[in-house]
């Protein structure tokens, strides 16, 4: 079977004129000129480990999230620069989890194509709502989201405080309730 071009965007990485191709379910574009592939983790593959753990320092919950859900990456000339786990939470929903993108490429675009990429994959498996949650001091991640067309449902009180052993700050602010956002797909 032939790649079929699906979608033409400029600019999207600095100078790079982005061809996105769809072939066998995985997408396919070019950063700064390098081919890069977001698909479904083989299950002969050892999931980016390094890359999960950027999203959440507790290795034994990235472990979990692991068993119960469907590990996506963004591959670049063979590395793994992105990753995702869509994890079936309820009947109808499904929750996007670890995400996270490799610190040097960060900043980019590839994040939000990985957000958009799991909404168009849990829409094609028939899922109905899905959900996401990050901390109160990660506002960039809380301005992705909400870019992406989630909203905020809730506030997990001192999730944070609850269940991990160390503090958690970013951008000055003290990481202690988990913002809920969903959206319906
Ligand atoms: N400063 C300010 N805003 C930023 C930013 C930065 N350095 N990086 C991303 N953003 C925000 C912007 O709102 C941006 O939207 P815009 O392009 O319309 O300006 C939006 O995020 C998307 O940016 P993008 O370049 O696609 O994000 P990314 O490739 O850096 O990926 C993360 C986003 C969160 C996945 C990535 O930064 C990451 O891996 N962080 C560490 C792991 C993590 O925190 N995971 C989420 C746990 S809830």
């Amino acid at each position: 079977m032939g790649r079929v071009p699906v979608i033409c965007v400029e600019n999207l990485y600095e100078q790079a004129i982005c061809t996105e191709y769809r072939l066998h379910g995985s997408q396919i574009g070019i950063i700064k000129g390098e081919v890069m592939e977001i698909r479904k983790l083989n299950p002969d593959e050892q999931p980016p480990m390094e890359l999960l753990l950027l999203a959440d320092p507790s290795e034994p919950i990235v472990r979990e999230y692991l068993r119960r859900g469907q590990c996506y990456i963004a591959v670049i000339e063979g590395d793994a620069a992105g990753v995702y786990v869509l994890l079936p939470t309820r009947p109808g929903t499904v929750e996007l989890v670890n995400i996270a993108v490799c610190e040097t490429l960060q900043g980019q675009g590839l994040g939000k194509r990985l957000v958009h990429h799991a909404i168009t994959g849990a829409q094609q498996a028939g899922y109905k709502t899905l959900e996401i949650g990050t901390g109160n001091s990660s506002l960039d991640q809380l301005a992705l989201y909400q870019k992406c067309g989630f909203r905020i449902t809730g506030i997990d009180k001192d999730f944070f405080v609850r269940h991990y052993e160390e503090e958690i700050y970013e951008n000055g602010i003290q990481c202690r309730d988990m913002i809920r956002l969903s959206q319906d797909l």
